[in-house]
């Protein structure tokens, strides 16, 4: 019997605040999904877009963003740094026609174990609710798609240049 799709998050969380409640949540013995691949980054705006599309790329179904609440930020300003960046990938991802809802960005606190077990359970069924996102066999399809385009377009060349060469000597 095949195993149950189950949908796979990769979560960004800055290491003085997200990355510290998640552990609390652990310490509390506060359960959450375990779909999570935390990444932990010193700070939320060291969160590169490219990042968060190749995590998409090599087969995330969802990415999750979490930092320090607006004015908390270790870094002054990355935390703002990040909402510009998460807006500017939201109208990517419209762009390139992946729903919104499989990125997420939240401001979780080092103190906030409960918030982190409450977002990793809603991503988790909001995700899950989307079904697979399958970008790597998106991209198999596309490489196939392709590939038939490519043999199409030789085979058409091959008969365009059997009669050119006819029509060349009817000129000469
Ligand atoms: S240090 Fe946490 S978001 Fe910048």
């Amino acid at each position: 019997m095949s195993k149950e799709w189950e949908p796979r998050i990769v979560a960004f969380f800055c290491n003085w605040c997200t990355y510290t409640a998640a552990d609390l949540a652990g310490v509390s013995r506060l359960k959450y999904a375990p779909n999570v691949r935390v990444i932990r980054l010193m700070c939320s705006g060291r969160v590169d877009p490219q990042f968060i599309l190749d995590a998409l790329a090599r087969g995330a179904d969802g990415v999750l963003i979490g930092g320090c609440h607006p004015g908390d930020c270790h870094y002054v300003e990355g935390n703002y740094k990040a909402l510009r960046r998460f807006r500017m990938l939201q109208r990517m991802l419209d762009q390139m026609g992946i729903e919104r809802e499989r990125v997420r960005l939240e401001w979780i606190s080092a103190a906030e174990g409960e918030k982190v077990q409450r977002v990793i359970n809603e991503m988790t069924e909001q995700v899950r609710a989307l079904g697979p996102l399958n970008l790597p066999g998106k991209f198999e399809e596309w490489d196939k798609e392709m590939e038939a385009l490519a043999a199409r377009i030789a085979k058409e060349e091959a008969k365009r240049s059997e009669a050119e060469p006819a029509a060349e000597k009817k000129e000469a």
